[in-house]
């Protein structure tokens, strides 16, 4: 086997190693084209190996004081924060991100893995008396003991490379499992780099094991491991639907597509509305699960929200993530395809181009559409990248039965000045959360994030990560009558 200088190795039960497949994947820069490095692609027998030595490892691990599991967690944050020269750059290259933000992502990393560490100590059982529901509460006595579940099986996406792992790495080891981590092929580098960092803190031998290959080829035997006892997934609708159907009773947590509306009622603060909008629609040239992808706006201030939008969206900087310009290459080109399908079809079927509907290669200037009526495809479809299609609508109702139509339900904004107004039309929408009078978001990351529809499964945010990789063992003591 040729090993070359940009080759990287998985972990298995403590060991560095390449896959006796003999075989890589390469990982191209998004930006340059160049290959980053490589990553192994393994085998079913490594893969076996790694969820069997998990399984081993989580034996000892659980059995460790919480607060021990704690300590590691902190060192971990440590050490992430002392490697942000490698992998902020490693995440910029991998996945096109803009360094700056690259950066943000490592520190925020951190604080979250140090929150997770404090919060987890505080999860504890509870004590029960009962006796039948309606009889003497003095008979039985419940010892309600918080379990961990195992070996959970962490997938993440392409887009939050660390972020993204570490938010479920974290909550599985402080509950007391074991990881099996199969990062998205485009961001596996800066996961596995990550996994070094933990490793410099202290991670027990196998407790965490890293998987590497193409989902489309190891990624069914993975999820229908016998092994597994939690998948917890971040990343596209297909995908989570398919583990959704093939992993059979065991828990899933699963985050997946949106297509977050944004309606501005006329009372609405415009400037501060634009600028919300403007952030949550391009950060990150769009590809956030929680990116603001429609507008919902009432006729009335239609013609001045537009206005704002596209000044702002002009003043955005378009290039490369080396020179932290605000909209980068799309991961890859057949992402910008997709993207660009989206506006010509719009265009073709009658919508206003505001700003934008530029290319080159995978880079898509971002593009606001305005007068997007229900028949266009980019008024369902999450594009997952820069572009933002405004609907004109005649009332609230109508924004309301436009933002429920959607197979997604993650997020929405309200924007209004009406408070009143903004909880009746947050309590109607069909989404996991409601941000009035601001971009939608996942953080702070102790908040509650979750989805309906085909947005996902489960609660995540630090504590609710940490409880859905939990269950409850009861023991009773039947007292003597
Ligand atoms: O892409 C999905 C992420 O969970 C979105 O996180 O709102 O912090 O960008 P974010």
């Amino acid at each position: 086997m040729q090993v070359l200088e940009k080759d990287f190795k998985f972990l298995l039960n403590g060991e560095w190693s390449f896959s006796s497949s003999n075989q890589f994947i390469n990982i191209y820069s998004p930006s340059t084209g160049e290959v980053v490095g490589r990553v192994p692609a393994m085998t079913k027998d490594e893969i076996d190996k790694a969820v069997a030595g998990a399984r081993q490892a989580q034996k000892k691990w659980e059995k460790l004081a919480v607060s021990e599991r704690a300590k590691i967690l902190h060192a971990w944050a440590d050490e992430l924060v002392k490697m942000i020269d490698v992998i902020a750059p490693m995440i910029m290259n991998e996945v096109g991100k803009n360094i700056s933000t690259a950066r943000k992502e490592v520190t925020r990393t951190a604080e979250i893995i140090r929150y997770t560490a404090e919060e987890g100590v505080r999860i504890h059982g509870e004590f029960i008396n009962g006796g039948s529901l309606d009889a003497d509460s003095s008979i039985k006595t419940a010892i309600v003991e918080k379990k961990p579940l195992g070996v959970i099986l962490a997938i993440s996406p392409f887009n939050y490379p660390i972020n993204l792992a570490a938010t479920k790495i974290a909550p599985a080891l402080i509950a007391g499992n074991a990881v099996v981590f199969k990062p998205a092929t485009q961001g596996a580098i800066s996961g596995l780099l990550m996994i070094q960092a933990l490793e410099n803190a202290g991670l027990p031998k196998g407790l965490v094991n890293t998987v590497t290959g193409k989902g489309s080829e190891i990624g069914d035997y993975i999820i229908t491991h016998p092994f597994i006892d939690m998948i917890s997934f971040t990343g596209g609708t297909g995908t989570g639907q398919n583990i959704a159907r093939k992993a059979s009773m065991i828990p899933l947590v699963l985050e997946l597509g949106g297509k977050d509306p944004a309606i501005v009622l006329e009372d609405a603060d415009l400037e501060l509305a634009a600028t919300e909008i403007v952030s949550g629609a391009f950060s990150y040239s769009g590809q956030r699960c929680t990116a603001i992808k429609r507008v919902l706006v009432l006729k009335d201030v239609a013609a001045p929200l537009i206005e704002k939008i596209k000044e702002k969206v002009e003043k955005l900087t378009v290039g490369r993530p080396e020179d932290d310009a605000d909209i980068t290459p799309l991961i890859d080109e057949s992402s910008a395809d997709f993207v660009q399908g989206l506006i010509d079809d719009a265009l073709a079927k009658g919508a206003s181009l505001i700003t934008g509907n530029k290319r080159e290669k995978n880079l898509i200037y971002p593009t606001v559409l305005s007068n997007v009526t229900k028949d266009m495809k980019v008024a369902w479809e999450e594009p997952f990248g820069p572009v933002l299609p405004c609907i004109i609508v005649d009332s609230v109702e109508e924004a309301i039965e436009i933002a429920n139509e959607s197979e997604f339900g993650l997020q929405a904004s309200v924007f209004t000045s009406n408070i009143e107004k903004a909880f009746t039309i947050a309590s109607s929408l069909d989404v996991g959360s409601v941000q009035i009078n601001g971009r939608t978001e996942r953080g702070p990351d102790h908040f509650p994030f979750s989805a309906v529809k085909n947005s996902g499964l489960g609660s995540q945010g630090i504590r609710q990560s940490i409880i859905s990789m939990m269950r409850d063992k009861v023991t009773v003591i039947n007292l003597k009558k």
